[in-house]
């Protein structure tokens, strides 16, 4: 079992290359069939609060820590007083008293952040606006798991500079894998994300550009990767999003100046006509199940990494 110098995953910027490694090792050991129900945290109890929908984040930490012989128990906002106004901080002084870990998927990056100051039991960042490293951890699995190693080669993610695209810039810069992102110059990454990345490349070798051109960007990638054009909490831009980004669906087309052999990937959940078309999502490149499936594998080996004592 890795140890790791992080009490938290609240974003991948906070671990070294090795740590990250270390992690997807693990998740390769915890994968194998002869492995899915070792007892690694026995008795822990994980709690989940949500303020945004989830299928995957939610059933995969669940089934995750059940397998592993702990618990997880679901807190919606809804029902808890965090969302009637109780402060973070004294929710994460109760919650600390009573949990082996917390899982939060939420709006703001900052209020995870003060969940954790605040928590001395290990705090996961289940998606924020600005994040989403437990489904980065999930496609760096599967990356390996079909390519064998990162380096030389190049992530395309192609669509809105969201959530994605930032933990995409971070988790290929930190593992040494060329990421280029290709959207809308209104709907880029954030522009500290893009230097933050570029910085940690300069570790790694890794080479981290944006720009507007998705044909340019395409060519010679072999990951191709997408997401929603409008995500949780921005559904009344939907409709003017989806002017913008008409130029950027994922369909044949785009993707035949991708390099032959490419694999297509989505966090999930798709939409499917709007940024990308079902044939490539349905398609012999896809490998959107098995990257959904990961988020189990992943989270079992951070949850193994974070929570054993
Ligand atoms: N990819 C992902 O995080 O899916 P959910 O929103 O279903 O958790
Ligand atoms: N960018 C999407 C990802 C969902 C898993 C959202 O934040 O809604």
């Amino acid at each position: 079992i890795p140890t790791s110098s992080q009490k938290d995953l609240l974003s991948l910027k906070d671990y070294t290359s090795n740590e990250i490694l270390d992690i997807l090792n693990l998740a390769v050991e915890l994968k194998k069939p002869e492995n899915r129900h070792l007892p690694l945290l026995e008795g822990k109890i994980l709690g989940m609060i949500f303020e945004k929908s989830s299928t995957r984040t939610r059933v995969s930490f669940e089934a995750g820590m059940l397998q592993l012989g702990g618990h997880a128990m679901y807190l919606s906002t809804r029902d808890i007083q965090m969302g009637r106004g109780e402060t973070i901080a004294d929710t994460a002084r109760v919650l600390s008293g009573y949990l082996d870990g917390i899982m939060i998927r939420t709006f703001e990056q900052s209020l995870v952040e003060e969940l954790a100051e605040n928590s001395t039991i290990p705090v996961i960042n289940g998606l924020t606006d600005d994040y989403h490293p437990c489904q980065v951890l999930a496609d760096l699995l599967t990356i390996l798991e079909h390519f064998g190693s990162f380096k030389g080669r190049k992530l395309t993610y192609i669509g809105d500079g969201n959530n994605m695209a930032h933990s995409l810039m971070i988790g290929a810069a930190k593992v040494g894998m060329d990421c280029t992102i290709a959207a809308p110059a209104a709907y880029f990454p954030k522009q500290e994300m893009v230097l933050l990345s570029q910085e940690i490349a300069k570790e790694t070798g890794a080479v981290i550009e944006v720009v507007e051109d998705p044909i340019a960007a395409i060519t010679n990638s072999d990951i191709i990767y997408t997401d929603v054009w409008a995500s949780m909490g921005q559904e009344e831009e939907a409709l003017e999003r989806m002017k913008h980004f008409q130029s950027y669906q994922v369909n044949e087309e785009l993707v035949s100046h991708a390099k032959d052999n490419f694999i297509f990937m989505h966090c999930l959940p798709a939409h499917r006509e709007e940024e990308v078309t079902t044939e490539i999502l349905e398609g012999p490149h896809s490998v959107v199940f098995q990257e959904a499936e990961n988020r189990l594998h992943a989270q079992k080996a951070l949850l193994v990494t974070l929570m054993k004592s």
